[in-house]
């Protein structure tokens, strides 16, 4: 069955985050401070879901959707990062899943997406080696109570960018500007996400990936420094977090200068490397890349430039919006892993515009579908828009909106778009058209 979802995460939607014991995450402490978001805005209450979940699913079933891609809010379960579990943030997720069981919507959690417990943060976050542990502990807690009803799970969202903007460039929790010295925040991710598949297959799990945002890199020019700039960009940003997970092993990052990866420990390409099930790719847009100018005086001298991309329509977020970038990144993961390439799941893809009657938000999506149609020789076996509601998008706060559905923040009211009737469309075709499919193969037999 090819899984027709949306993806949420859950400091963007939950709020009541002082509520039944959570601990304070990351993005809590970061959204509280001054000038960090936009309009100081927080996730403190957001789209209100933990209390409004039942309506949410709702929604989701009326638009015929048959999976849900959410995010488990560690702090919820322990609330300091590690010791005892919470009960009642296990209720919450525990009725969550039940909810969608009934009504036939497979869920999908994600472990991780960027809301670590405020205390691992003061241990050093990410950059402390043994935070990787204490993630597979929480990954066991957590699928010792759903797994009887969650047989597909994620274990990190987008490592690259909470590596980035987390901790390289400080525009995201925890605010840290290390710039290369971000590096071993891959790592201690992936060994993360290496112990937590051990984690999951242990407590029974029968699908497991990982959400890694992908992007295809566009050299400025055929010169020979914008080619060399725009591989180092691509070994950064795609091949630093796929390669290991599929190859076991680190892509060269000399053009660094951190050719020694002095953070990597013998056995850990092993843990990394677990065989998995599915590839969950986050897709937006292309990144155009251009040999580097003078380095900006703090900023580690990196080996690239972005150059605008100019020539595509862009979205309210000024994201350009090219769909054949969809169809280029797929055909060139199968490029470049071959047989290793496992399924492929888009666990998210999707656009910021305002307003309920979002034809732009429908040719997006239209194109992005098409283009994954188009995608020759991938197995594809789901997409996940991102996102259902309109929801807090990190440092840009309320500002952007990425739902099929509409949140009035002052009021909670959700309102579905013109995209989320096309897409109930969409799901309503396609399932006749596999049925009438299945049918005709029946008579032939
Ligand atoms: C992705 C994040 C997701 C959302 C979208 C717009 O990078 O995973 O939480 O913010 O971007």
């Amino acid at each position: 069955m090819f899984l027709w979802g949306t993806a949420t995460a859950s400091y963007q939607i939950e709020g009541a985050v002082d509520e039944d014991g959570r601990g304070p995450s990351i993005w809590d402490t970061f959204s509280h401070e001054p000038g960090r978001t936009r309009d100081g805005h927080t996730g403190d209450v957001a789209c209100d879901h933990y209390h409004r979940w039942p309506e949410d699913v709702a929604l989701m079933a009326e638009a015929g959707l048959n999976a849900y891609r959410f995010s488990i809010a560690w702090p919820r379960i322990l609330p300091f990062g590690r010791g005892p579990a919470n009960p009642a943030g296990l209720d919450f997720y525990d009725r969550l899943v039940d909810a969608l069981c009934e009504k036939g919507i497979t869920p999908v959690p994600t472990l991780f997406h960027w809301d670590l417990p405020q205390a691992l943060e003061d241990e050093g976050g990410w950059l402390n080696r043994e935070i990787s542990g204490y993630f597979a502990d929480y990954v066991a807690v957590v699928a010792e109570r759903l797994s009887d009803r969650v047989r597909t799970w994620i274990t990190l969202n987008e490592p690259f960018v909470h590596m980035v903007y987390g901790y390289g460039l400080g525009m995201h929790a925890p605010g840290r500007m290390l710039f290369l010295d971000a590096l071993p925040v891959a790592h201690h991710q992936l060994l993360g996400h290496g112990l937590a598949v051990q984690a999951l297959r242990a407590g029974g799990a029968e699908r497991v990936m990982i959400s890694n945002n992908c992007t295809p890199v566009w050299p400025a020019s055929d010169s020979p420094e914008d080619l060399a700039a725009a591989d180092a960009y691509d070994t950064l940003h795609n091949r630093l977090f796929n390669d290991p997970i599929l190859t076991g092993a680190y892509p060269d990052l000399s053009a660094y200068g951190r050719p020694e990866l002095d953070f990597v420990r013998t056995g850990d390409l092993e843990i990394i490397a677990q065989p998995l099930d599915g590839l969950g790719i986050n897709y937006y847009n292309p990144t155009r890349i251009t040999r580097p100018g003078e380095p900006a005086p703090g900023s580690g001298g990196l080996p690239f430039e972005f150059a605008a991309i100019t020539d595509y329509p862009t979205t309210a977020f000024g994201w350009p919006v090219v769909p054949d970038g969809l169809r280029e990144l797929l055909e060139s993961l199968k490029a470049t892993y071959g047989p290793a390439l496992p399924p492929i799941y888009i666990t998210e893809n999707g656009c910021s515009y305002d307003g309920i009657d979002d034809q732009e938000r429908i040719a997006y999506l239209d194109g992005h579908i098409a283009a994954v149609r188009a995608a020759e020789g991938v197995d594809v076996r789901g997409y996940f828009v991102w996102s259902l509601l309109d929801n807090f998008e990190w440092a840009e706060g309320y500002h952007q909106r990425f739902g099929l559905v509409h949140v009035d923040f002052e009021t909670q009211k959700r309102t579905p778009k013109a995209s989320y009737y096309w897409l109930k469309d969409l799901i309503s075709s396609q399932s006749t058209e596999a049925q009438s499919a299945e049918k005709a193969q029946s008579t032939e037999t």
